[in-house]
This record gives C-alpha cells, structure tokens and sequence, in this order.
C-alpha cells in the first residue's frame, strides 16, 4: 500500500479510503450489506494496508458507523484514520439535521457512541447547510475538535464560493480549518474541474473523491434500456439521476479500450485515472463483493501514461451539477 498525507496535515493514510456506505442494513438500500456480510471487507482492507475508512451518520441511518467501529474494534485506535459525517436528517425531529450548534454537538457525541470510540480522526460536514449561519457551523466545529473528539475537520459536496466563504472565515475567527474536501469527482461527472478542484490545489486542501467508479457506471456492466443486473445497478436512482447520458457511455467505451489492451477490469483502469489527477489525497472506494476491492489495490499501483489519461478524458462531456445546496 501507498500512503500519503491527509491533505496538509501530518496524518498518514492509505491512498485507498474504504467507504462503507455499503456497510449497515439492507433495510436502507436494497445493495447494503449487513454486519456479518460486511465483515471480510473490513478485513481484507487491513491486511492489504487500507487504514482510511469513510461513513456518515446517516448511512444506514446509524447502522454504518455501528459496523464500521465494530469491524475496526479488532484492531489498534491508533492504527485507523475513522472520517464520518454530520448533515444529514436523522429523523423528522426539525433540529435532528443540518449544521446548528445544537445539532452538531449532538451528532458528534452520537457518532463516536455508535463508532465506539472516544475520538473519529475526520468530522465532515456532509453538505453546506443554507439555513445555518456559517460562524455559528465553525464555532461548534471546533467546539468538537477543541475538546478531542474530533482531529481534523473536513467537508463535502458544496460550491467552490461557499467553501471560499467558510475558509476565509475559519481563518478570520482562527477557528479549526477544513483539511478535506469530499467531492463527486470521476470520469463521467467531472464538473468540480472547474472551480473546486484548483481552489483545493491552492489552499493545500486533500481531495477525497466520492463515487470514484460512478456508483459502478465506469464498470462496464451498466446497461441503458435496464440499468443492469446487479441490486445496486437496478436500485440506485442517484446513479440512474446522474448518469445513464449517451457521453457517459462513450467514457465507458473508452476506459473498456484500454483495460483489453492492458487485460486489467475496467475498473482498474477508471480508479487509476482518479489517483492520477493532482491534489488527490485518496479516492473512497465503495465494493460490495470481495474482487471488486482486489481491483481497487491493484489500480494504486496501476500507472497510466499520459496517451491514455488523454484517451480517457477525452470524450467527457459537461454533466449539470448535482446535489449542492
Ligand atoms: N460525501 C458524499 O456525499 C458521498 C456520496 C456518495 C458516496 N460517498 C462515500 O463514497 C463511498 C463510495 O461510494 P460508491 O459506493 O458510490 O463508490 P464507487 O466505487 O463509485 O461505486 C461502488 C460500486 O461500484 C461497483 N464496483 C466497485 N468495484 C468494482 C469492480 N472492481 N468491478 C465491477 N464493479 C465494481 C459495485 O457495484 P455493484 O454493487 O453493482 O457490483 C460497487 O457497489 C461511500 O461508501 C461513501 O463513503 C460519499
């Protein structure tokens, strides 16, 4: 395994985060994969180096990060780099979601009980949250990393201007600092191009790419008239939401032409343009059956040349940008 710097910080991870969106109930989503199902993924992560693992609260309304901690109690507190996630409605309870004071301070302390553990090494801020003033979301932010139970702060999804706007005040009010950003980011949604990712390049930011494979789109085996033939493929309307365009295919086409001429899955060859492109701490890797993470390792040491990174992104058409408040 690589490893490298969680963005700026002295903090080590593995250049595979193993996002365990896919680890809780089926109860949630029809592809989620109960406890001991989940198990052998947290396992063969370990030992093959992967100390990077991401949920959130809402994933599996709670039952992610009780398998996760579980899964990652066999091993030393010290040895993981545990990220979850703050944002998201929990319940129908009006202050049981978003970004007030109240609401963080609840949800850390129930994330780290469900967690099982007295600190996560990651608090993300799962969305921008419009209806919350921004100082107040910073204050309570280092509320939760001044009194330990959180290391490094981090967010996700949002536009580049709302991200600038908390940077900026963070750094006024010299409260914690945003070190990540969680973003869509892979061959067929490559919208954050334009304004995220080179705001986070300059700011020393680590990017932390979700849905690196598409949802499983980039796999190959996705089809338009069905979806495909995987639970997932059939039941995941954000993936059916955000891809499935006719340019998608062609990247899909592309990306199969160089993994025949290398005889390596597609899968391989989409996550390592991902780990190819500069400013990428580690992209979070969703698998639902063993291989596909054997996949996921071989594409760390899987080297692209720049004739086919070019062959990949260029037939990439603009996507309209998704899921930012
Ligand atoms: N911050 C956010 O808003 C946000 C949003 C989404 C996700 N995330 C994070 O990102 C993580 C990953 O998301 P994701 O699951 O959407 O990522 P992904 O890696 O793009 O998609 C995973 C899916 O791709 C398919 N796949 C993976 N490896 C494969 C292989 N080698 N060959 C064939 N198919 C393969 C599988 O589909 P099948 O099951 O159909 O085989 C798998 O379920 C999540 O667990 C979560 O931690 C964050």
């Amino acid at each position: 395994m690589q490893y490298t710097r969680l963005g700026s910080t002295g903090t080590r991870v593995s250049r595979l985060c193993l996002g365990c969106m896919t680890y809780g109930t089926p109860s949630w989503r029809e592809w989620v994969l109960d406890d001991a199902q989940s198990r052998p993924f947290f396992r063969r992560a370990l030992d093959a180096g992967i100390n990077f693992f991401d949920t959130a609260d809402m994933y599996s309304l709670g039952v992610s990060e009780e398998v996760t901690g579980r899964a990652l109690a066999q091993v030393k507190r010290d040895s993981v780099v545990i990220a979850t996630k703050v944002y998201n409605p929990m319940s129908a309870d009006p202050n049981d979601q978003g970004l007030s004071r109240k609401h963080i301070l609840h949800s850390i302390d129930a994330s780290l009980k469900r967690l099982g553990t007295d600190y996560v090494d990651l608090y993300q801020i799962h969305r921008y949250d419009p209806h919350t003033p921004i100082e107040e979301t910073l204050d309570a932010l280092d509320t939760v990393v001044r009194a330990g139970k959180a290391l490094y702060i981090g967010a996700s999804s949002m536009w580049a201007w709302q991200f600038g706007q908390m940077l900026a005040t963070s750094q006024r009010r010299n409260t914690a600092r945003f070190v990540t950003m969680q973003n869509h980011y892979n061959l067929v949604y490559r919208e954050e191009e334009r304004e995220m990712i080179p705001f986070c390049r300059a700011e020393g930011i680590g990017l932390l790419p979700w849905s690196p494979l598409a949802r499983g789109f980039l796999a190959g085996n996705r089809r338009v008239q069905d979806y495909g033939d995987t639970s997932r493929a059939r039941t995941d309307s954000l993936a059916q939401q955000y891809y499935y365009q006719p340019s998608d295919f062609a990247v899909v086409e592309a990306v199969t032409r160089v993994a025949a001429r290398r005889g390596v899955p597609n899968a391989q060859i989409a996550l390592a343009w991902v780990l190819a492109q500069p400013g990428v701490t580690a992209p979070i890797v969703g698998a639902s059956k063993l291989p596909q993470l054997d996949d996921a390792l071989a594409a760390v040491e899987l080297q692209l040349s720049s004739e086919e990174l070019a062959e990949l992104s260029a037939p990439y058409a603009p996507h309209a940008v998704l899921g930012h408040q």
